[in-house]
């Protein structure tokens, strides 16, 4: 009896089913089978809406990135904070010199100009660029720890944009999500970049509480001498 239950309970936890394209997903020109499962990514201001599906491998991460009606530049990847400085971030869009669809691996450091990153640690799938909108599918390692790239942890912060065009011009909207994508990978591995962003926020929160001791102070003097006048 407990052991039936043990195998029962063994069959229910896996999840690992394809994804089927919804109506509004038939435009994909990437095949959703081998993705186990999805989420809507959606900026802020314009709500622009992209989707994203993802499969765990052994220590990799199979992502595609499609959004629907975008014949620009269209980017994501992994943040700390959700700040576009110190991102790690996948580029795809149609090469305006060579007419190909590339799909790059960049980062953003505190100067906030985007670079491509000296060794590209994706493996490119598939991407494309048609009449219905922008879409591509790449495989990379969990563990990336270099100055040029954050990993991917099983929780993980995520930032995403899309261009007016395929020029690098300024994103239309841009937006950040915290998505549980599950998998094994929980323990972050600070690099340069991180620390360095992590290390200017705190800095201004501290000097946004010295303001706020010293407008204390500035008010407990003001309250001392009233009461010594009273
Ligand atoms: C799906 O996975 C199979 C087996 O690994 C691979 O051959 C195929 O290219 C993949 N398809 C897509 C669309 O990623
Ligand atoms: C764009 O979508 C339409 C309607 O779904 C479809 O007929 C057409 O083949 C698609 N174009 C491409 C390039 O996939």
């Amino acid at each position: 009896m407990l052991l039936n239950s043990f195998l029962f309970a063994l069959t229910i936890v896996p999840s690992a089913f394809a994804i089927k394209k919804t109506e509004a997903q038939s435009w994909i020109p990437f095949n959703t089978d081998n993705f186990t499962s999805h989420t809507e990514l959606i900026t802020q201001r314009h709500k622009l809406s992209f989707d994203l599906f993802w499969a765990h491998h052994e220590d990799e991460i199979e992502f595609g990135f499609a959004a629907k009606g975008r014949q620009g530049w269209i980017a994501f990847g992994p943040s700390l904070i959700g700040e576009m400085k110190g991102s790690d971030i996948i580029w795809g869009y149609t090469d305006p010199l060579d007419k190909k669809f590339k799909v790059q691996d960049r980062f953003m450091k505190l100067d906030a100009i985007i670079s491509i990153d000296k060794v590209q640690n994706l493996e490119v799938i598939s991407g494309e660029q048609n009449e219905n909108g922008t879409a591509f599918t790449f495989k990379r390692k969990y563990m990336l720890c270099n100055e040029e790239d954050l990993p991917i942890l099983s929780t993980q912060r995520f930032i995403f944009a899309a261009g007016f065009s395929n020029e690098r011009n300024l994103h239309e909207d841009r937006g950040t999500m915290e998505v549980q994508l599950g998998g094994k990978f929980n323990s972050p591995c600070i690099n340069e970049n991180i620390k360095n962003v992590a290390n200017t926020e705190e800095k201004k929160s501290s000097a946004q509480k010295s303001v706020f001791i010293n407008l204390i102070n500035v008010l407990g003097i003001f309250l001392f001498i009233l009461a010594f006048q009273i």
